[in-house]
Parts: structure tokens; C-alpha cells; sequence
């Protein structure tokens, strides 16, 4: 069985002590109530060493929300996947769009950075998704395989079995639209068929595909409730503990 996961992703949100005091409160919460999923919270870099070793013997994980495309060396302000490894951090988010289109990551560049996180042992959630226009053009299959297929589908199978997929339509990223079940179930179903068509039925479906994009305790029950999606990458609703173990909730 394919794992269900809760991936909370904080963006550039909360001071340390701010981010600290949420990672606590989750963590009481989760202890009180275990979660019938996996649980991630994705923080700025500067929080990871602290959370993670907050968080050690608890039930979440916690990840990155990028790191570097280089090893290391003279790249002023970058953070390298073993600099990341290093914290305590065991993934990391690659390919978000707000990634790609403000700091112009390449499908080249996120190839890199997928090979150095999975070289140092952590784990990649890899966001995938089309914009409002390629939405509305018919697209969104064409850009979710080409998103795929430049960054990932080199992996070899048991590399693969480090991949998380998160389906992120831009138009839905903090907009309060979120994707109707139907149509992200629709597309989820073709993801896992891309995946399947590079490796195989088997690992396609072992491989978890979370959707992203205002997701929030009152939908993620529909969401989730469908065949082809393994749970959620939350961004805004991830920011209070009440709001993100609502949608935990939605796995029990
Ligand atoms: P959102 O963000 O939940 O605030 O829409 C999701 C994401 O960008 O991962």
C-alpha cells in the first residue's frame, strides 16, 4: 500500500521562535491524537536544525523547501542537500512553481538539485502542475508529463522509491480555488500512468501523489477520499496548528 501523507509547506513564513511554537504544538497534538498518515512540515532553512531535533522522537518529519544544484563550494547564500541532510531534515520540496517562476528554476537546474537530494540520502517531493492558461488551452497533461519527464524520469526504479509527487495547479496556489476532486483525481489517474509507463505498474502504484493548492480541513475529505490522490502539499492552511490537523483529520 502506497503511503498517505500530510506535507505542510511553510514558505518564507514565521520567525524561529514563531515556527518553533508550531512545530510544538503539532507535536503535542499528534502525540495526543496519532495521525492515521504520514506527516511532513516543510520549513525555511533557518528552522530545520532546531525543528528537526524537536521533532526527533514524534511522528513528523520534516523537509526542506529547497535546496542547492550545486555540492558545495563558493555559492554565496545557497544551502547544499547535505547541509540540509545534516539538520536532522529527511526530504526536501523541488519543482515548486513559485520556484520555477520567481528564482527561474529549469527543469535542468530542479534535474540537478533532485540528483544531489537523493545522493544525500533525502527525500524529494516534486511538485508538478499547470498554469490558468494551460489550463484553459487543455494543457495541463501535456505540462505535468514534460515537468516529469525533465527533472525526474531519469531516476532509476530505486531511486524512484525516494519520489514523492505533489500535483500543484499554479491557479489553485493560494488563490482559494481549489481543483474539484473530479478534476484533480482525472489528472492524478494520468500521472500515475506516466509512471507507469516509465516504470512500471508496480512502482506506480507504490508511488504517493499528493494535491496541493488550497487545500484546507473542509475539502481535503473529498479530496483524499478519491482512488488517485495519496493526500496533500498545504501551504497556507499549514500555518496554524488547528487548521493542518484538520486536514491530517481527513485521513481517519
Ligand atoms: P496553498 O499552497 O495551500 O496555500 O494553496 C500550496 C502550495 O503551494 O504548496
Amino acid at each position: 500500500m502506497r503511503k498517505h501523507i500530510v506535507a505542510g509547506n511553510w514558505k518564507m513564513n514565521k520567525s524561529l521562535q514563531e515556527g518553533v511554537a508550531l512545530a510544538t504544538e503539532l507535536k503535542e497534538m499528534l502525540a495526543a491524537q496519532k495521525p492515521n498518515c504520514d506527516v511532513i512540515i516543510g520549513t525555511p532553512f533557518i528552522h530545520l536544525a532546531t525543528v528537526s531535533e524537536l521533532l526527533k522522537d514524534s511522528v513528523i518529519a520534516v523537509s526542506a523547501e529547497n535546496c542547492a544544484d550545486k555540492e558545495s563550494g563558493a555559492y554565496t547564500g545557497e544551502v547544499s542537500a547535505s547541509m540540509v541532510k545534516s539538520t536532522g531534515a529527511e526530504y526536501v520540496i523541488l519543482g515548486h512553481s513559485e520556484r520555477r517562476e520567481y528564482y527561474h528554476e529549469t527543469p535542468e537546474i530542479l534535474k540537478e538539485k533532485v540528483d544531489l537530494a537523493l545522493a544525500n540520502g533525502l527525500k524529494v517531493i516534486f511538485c508538478i502542475g499547470e498554469s490558468l492558461e494551460e489550463r484553459e488551452a487543455n494543457k495541463q497533461e501535456a505540462v505535468c508529463k514534460a515537468e516529469l519527464a525533465g527533472s525526474v524520469f531519469h531516476l532509476t526504479a530505486e531511486q524512484w522509491k525516494n519520489v514523492v509527487i505533489a500535483y500543484e495547479p499554479i491557479w489553485a496556489i493560494g488563490t482559494g480555488k481549489t481543483a474539484t476532486a473530479e478534476q484533480a483525481e482525472e489528472i492524478h489517474a494520468y500521472i500515475r500512468s506516466c509512471v507507469a509507463e516509465v516504470y512500471g505498474a508496480e512502482v506506480a502504484d507504490e508511488t504517493s501523489i499528493l494535491y496541493g493548492g488550497s487545500c484546507k480541513a473542509s475539502n481535503a475529505p473529498e479530496l483524499f477520499g478519491k482512488p488517485n490522490i495519496d493526500g496533500g502539499l498545504i501551504g497556507g492552511a499549514s500555518l496554524k496548528a488547528d487548521d493542518f490537523k484538520g486536514i491530517i483529520d481527513a485521513w481517519n
